[in-house]
């Protein structure tokens, strides 16, 4: 097998020290990869009025793999307040760098997989038929349109004489037409059928090589028809080239409301960005949290894979580190999935759940002890012997 290079954005926070456990495990499972350093993140945007530098976009054009740990990000008015002082007036404006690295690269499939691993004291558990609890085994895998819908950009407080003209084609807009100036904001939910159907057909794909007997597309084309109904226009073709799987469709609100009814019964699921984004945090919710959540961007020539969590900046500075690094090592195992190492992924995922189902250590969160300096006297497992027992292992 070639040797790859893959790109390592730590970022912020805890980023980085989640980033170092992970590297630990690939290096005990022995991936064969070079590693390069690249800079992204707050320190960035504060001392070059870039969150994601142009060096790091052309290392990530060069090798087209990354992992990535979490970044800071803040809103506007206050990032352009701790802009390094020659910066500042220059009209800079922050914008996130994960987005835009999704969308330089096309990295427009999704893939955040929320599987419990039994043991897991943070699981859910409803109650059962007969009185006591059932824990349901959840294992759903999401996959969420990641360049377009609402978080496309395309936005406007008070938007220009333009725009509002041709709004006014549209007899909805009429009602609001008379609102001015900044008390109207307008952000755009574009979405492209070349988009839709890449993300129905990974899903298909996914479902295919898995064995699963459906995919779920998860929209609102009752109220939404233009973009809802595009996407489940698409899902529809895509599953006529799938004859073995079914499609079923079910609406974004009323499955938040199942969510937690049989959330056993999901198995693959599809939706625009927004809707799965909001999804793959529900379902995160049921197997762990933001500790256990891990997730890859895809794209036709480069992925990058990284935790859903943030920076959890007031943890960033404790010593020894609390935060939980199963996310970030996940997230290194769904690259060696991405890179035909599935072997090696399947090892890592056995690894992790032998340590939780064991029991013996758990990080704070797994613990629900508050996060903080106490946690590690008070029973807590630090970042680093988390790593240490799934490396053990191994
Ligand atoms: P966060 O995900 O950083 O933290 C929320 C809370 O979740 C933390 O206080 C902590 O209690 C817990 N947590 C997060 N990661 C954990 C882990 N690995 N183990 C155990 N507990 C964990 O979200 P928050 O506080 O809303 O945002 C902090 C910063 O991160 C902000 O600047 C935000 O913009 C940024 N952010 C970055 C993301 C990314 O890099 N992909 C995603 C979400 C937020
Ligand atoms: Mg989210």
């Amino acid at each position: 097998m070639a040797r790859r290079t893959v790109v390592l954005m730590p970022g912020d926070g805890i980023g980085p020290k989640v980033l170092e456990q992970a590297l630990r495990v690939l290096d005990a499972i022995s991936f064969d990869a070079d590693y390069v350093h690249a800079d992204v993140g707050w320190a960035c945007w504060v001392n070059e009025g870039d969150a994601l530098p142009e060096r790091t976009i052309h290392l990530l054009a060069e090798h087209k793999l990354g992992l990535f740990g979490a970044i800071t990000s803040k809103p506007k008015v206050q990032a352009a307040l701790e802009l390094r002082p020659e910066l500042k007036g220059q009209g800079l404006s922050y914008s996130s760098p994960i987005v835009r690295m999704r969308q330089l690269f096309d990295l427009d499939v999704c893939v955040r997989p929320c599987r419990s691993f039994p043991g897991n004291p943070l699981n859910f558990v409803r109650r059962a038929p007969g009185g006591g609890v059932e824990e349901p085994q959840v294992d759903v895998v999401i996959f969420r349109q990641n360049t377009e819908g609402l978080y496309a950009g395309v936005e406007w407080t008070d938007p220009p004489a333009e725009v509002r003209q041709s709004l006014a084609l549209h007899p909805k807009f009429k009602p609001f037409a008379a609102v001015s100036g900044r008390d109207i904001a307008l952000s755009v939910r574009v979405i492209t059928r070349r988009a839709c159907e890449r993300i129905a057909r990974a899903a298909f794909l996914h479902a295919e090589r898995h064995g699963c007997r459906s995919v779920t597309v998860c929209e609102k084309p009752n109220v939404v028809r233009e973009t809802s109904g595009l996407m489940e226009e698409a899902a529809r073709q895509v599953a006529v080239e799938c004859p073995g799987i079914e499609l079923c469709s079910t609406n974004i609100d009323a499955q938040m409301m199942w969510l937690t009814k049989n959330p056993e019964e999901c198995g693959v699921i599809v939706a625009t960005n927004l809707f799965g984004d909001i999804l793959s945090d529900a379902f995160a919710g049921l197997v762990g949290g933001l500790g256990f959540a891990c997730s890859g961007n895809i794209g036709d020539q480069a992925a990058v894979f990284e935790p859903t969590h943030g920076s959890a900046p007031k943890y960033a500075a404790l010593e020894p580190q609390i935060a939980n690094p199963i996310a970030m090592i996940l997230s290194a195992s769904m690259l060696l999935d991405h890179v035909s190492e599935g072997e090696k992924a399947m090892r890592v995922r056995d690894a992790v759940a032998r340590v939780v189902a064991e029991g013996k250590v758990r990080t704070y969160d797994m613990l629900r002890l508050p996060g903080g300096a106490t946690a590690v006297a008070q029973g807590a497992a630090s970042t680093e012997q988390m790593a240490d027992a799934i490396i053990a292992a191994l």
